[in-house]
């Protein structure tokens, strides 16, 4: 656990620093818009996945400067989707990471185009990441659009989450919903690792596969987090799934059955690494982290 915290903690350090040279202070204009893009940006956050691209990119090898861009690109786009996330028009939270949320500190206006940006900025870092050949910045632009967008990403997730609310939804249902809102970037983030450390495709579908467990395995510990946590220890508020009839594994199962499901998606997780010729010790502490978090 040791050498995880230390992991977690480099990495956090080495991609915010990217980002501060990706998203200068005081550099841009407008300037309130670009302070607001700041604000959400550095406020903290888990940088998971960040952690996990560079996880599985260091398991085959790659040298973490390659990954820099990319990792703070996949932040960038998962800093948009909670700015959006936490609008009116869709969560309507007004604390996030700890501090005053986007639009409630800047206006929602300025808010919805924050999000905006994020996302441009985030493919245009990859696309001027000189460290990666024209090939790799394609290939991983593609993916990160498509695990970002529709049919089956994170903008169609966050559609059929909102759908769902105040509905009762299979099981199966439930998993798609998490799958794509917060599973296709995870999975992605982990594919992307893979791609920039030259993986051969066998290794590569062995994370897709690890990244889709991973992803539904966060989005359950997210649902329990929520009814079991206090707001202070989140940074967001606590209970919010509840009030707004939000089709989740506790709302479904209650939250000691999550708890037990949440140890089965784990254990298929961890199983799924048997499969490569790795070190896979700091892979399956990330495993590990994601269940044990109480943020
Ligand atoms: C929260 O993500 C939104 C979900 C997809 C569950 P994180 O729990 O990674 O949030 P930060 O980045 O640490 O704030
Ligand atoms: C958000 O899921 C998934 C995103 C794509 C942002 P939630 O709505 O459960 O995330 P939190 O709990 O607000 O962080
Ligand atoms: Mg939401
Ligand atoms: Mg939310
Ligand atoms: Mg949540």
């Amino acid at each position: 656990m040791h050498q995880l915290t230390e992991f977690l903690k480099g990495v956090t350090c080495d991609v915010d620093a990217r980002l501060d040279q990706l998203i200068p202070a005081g550099a841009t204009s407008p300037r309130t818009l670009h302070e607001a893009i700041r604000w959400s940006v550095f406020a903290g956050g888990k940088r998971f996945r960040p952690a996990i691209l560079i996880a599985v990119g260091e398991a085959l090898g790659a040298p973490r400067s390659t990954m820099l861009s990319t990792a703070a690109a996949v932040e960038m786009i998962h800093t948009y989707s909670l700015i959006h996330d936490d609008l009116p028009a869709m969560d309507d939270d007004d604390l996030r990471r700890g501090k005053a949320t986007c639009h409630v500190k800047f206006g929602e206006a300025t808010a919805i185009l924050a999000g905006d940006v994020l996302q441009t900025l985030a493919f245009k870092a990859v696309a001027d990441d000189a460290g990666l050949s024209a090939e790799d910045r394609i290939r991983i632009i593609s993916l990160l659009a498509e695990a970002s967008g529709t049919p089956y990403g994170m903008v169609s997730g966050q559609q059929l989450d909102l759908d769902a609310e105040g509905n009762e939804l299979s099981i199966q249902e439930i998993a798609e919903i998490h799958a794509q809102k917060t599973g296709a970037l995870i999975t992605a983030s982990a594919v992307c690792g893979a791609i920039i450390a030259s993986a051969r495709e066998e290794e590569i579908t062995v994370f897709r596969s690890f990244g889709e467990k991973l992803g539904l395995l966060f989005q359950i510990t997210d649902d329990l987090l929520d009814v079991t946590q206090e707001t202070a220890t989140l940074g967001k508020t606590a209970g919010k799934d509840v009030s707004s009839r939000k089709a989740t594994y506790p709302a479904h199962y209650g939250h000691v059955k999550t708890g037990e499901m949440a140890k089965t998606v784990r254990d298929d997780a961890l199983k799924g690494l048997n499969d490569l010729d790795r070190d896979t010790v700091l892979l399956r502490g990330m495993v590990e982290f994601v269940v044990s978090r109480n943020s």
